[in-house]
């Protein structure tokens, strides 16, 4: 087994890594990859940087060029859902995007839907959900929800955008990248969760609370994924 794992900013990885032990770097398409061990357990990581594209190349690079078997998402994500506070945990049942719009040339294809697809979320593995669901109560009980990840090349920050995402996905919370790996991982047939903290709430207020929470968030959702890795080593 071996663990790849990616966040989009350094913040998102910086502790991560810094935990890993024999570690070595490699540069495949201008993205730094840091193999080692983490937690005991077999792991490469990597700053894909903030979006769809840099999420999806690192996801392929992680499958062509590093042999994981299994993909974790870590990072940070606006709630969608008066439910979930800053700090608070969500893992992806599935991930799907709410940018993609095609219902111009067929009404069939709903928001989300990427044409030619027999899928329009992604289902995360259960195995991992499970696991990421227990190390995120372990890190902050109670704070821990199962649901669906919406993503998108946009950050929310107002409410008419966010209503618009919640009425077309459903989504716990919003992020830049999830989807984009789940689509990935799935299409390579290897098994992901998307793991995020909240940062803020995708409203007129995310912008003041962002740079405030990013990096308190950013740490616990490394905390989970570390956490996630010691109990995939202890297996
Ligand atoms: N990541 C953290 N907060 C976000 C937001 N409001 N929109 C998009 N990505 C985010």
């Amino acid at each position: 087994m071996k663990l790849g794992i990616i966040g989009a900013m350094d913040v998102e990885v910086a502790a991560l890594k810094e935990s890993m032990t024999a570690k070595v770097e490699r540069t495949v398409a201008g993205s730094v990859y840091c193999e080692g061990r983490l937690e005991g357990m077999p792991a490469v990581v990597v700053q894909c940087g903030v979006g769809k594209v840099n999420a999806a190349m690192c996801v392929q690079a992680l499958c062509d060029h590093f042999g994981v078997t299994h993909i974790v998402n870590t990072g940070v994500a606006g709630s969608l859902d008066a439910k979930l506070d800053i700090g608070d945990f969500v893992i992806s049942r599935e991930a799907m995007y709410h940018d993609f719009k095609c219902s111009s040339i067929n009404p069939a294809y709903v928001v989300g839907q990427v044409p030619g697809l027999p899928v329009l979320a992604f289902p995360a593995d259960a195995g991992l959900v499970r696991m990421a669901f227990s190390a995120a109560n372990s890190v902050c009980p109670g704070h821990a929800h199962i649901g669906m990840v919406a993503s998108g090349d946009q950050f929310v920050s107002n409410k008419k955008q966010k209503q618009a995402i919640i009425e077309d996905t459903g989504a716990l919370c919003t992020e830049m990248e999830g989807a984009a790996i789940a689509h990935c991982a799935w299409r390579n047939e290897v098994p992901f969760v998307v793991i995020r903290a909240i940062s803020d709430k995708a409203d007129d207020s995310a912008e003041m609370d962002y740079p405030t929470f990013e990096a308190i968030a950013a740490k616990r959702c490394a905390e989970v994924t570390r956490a996630m890795a010691k109990a995939m080593a202890d297996k």
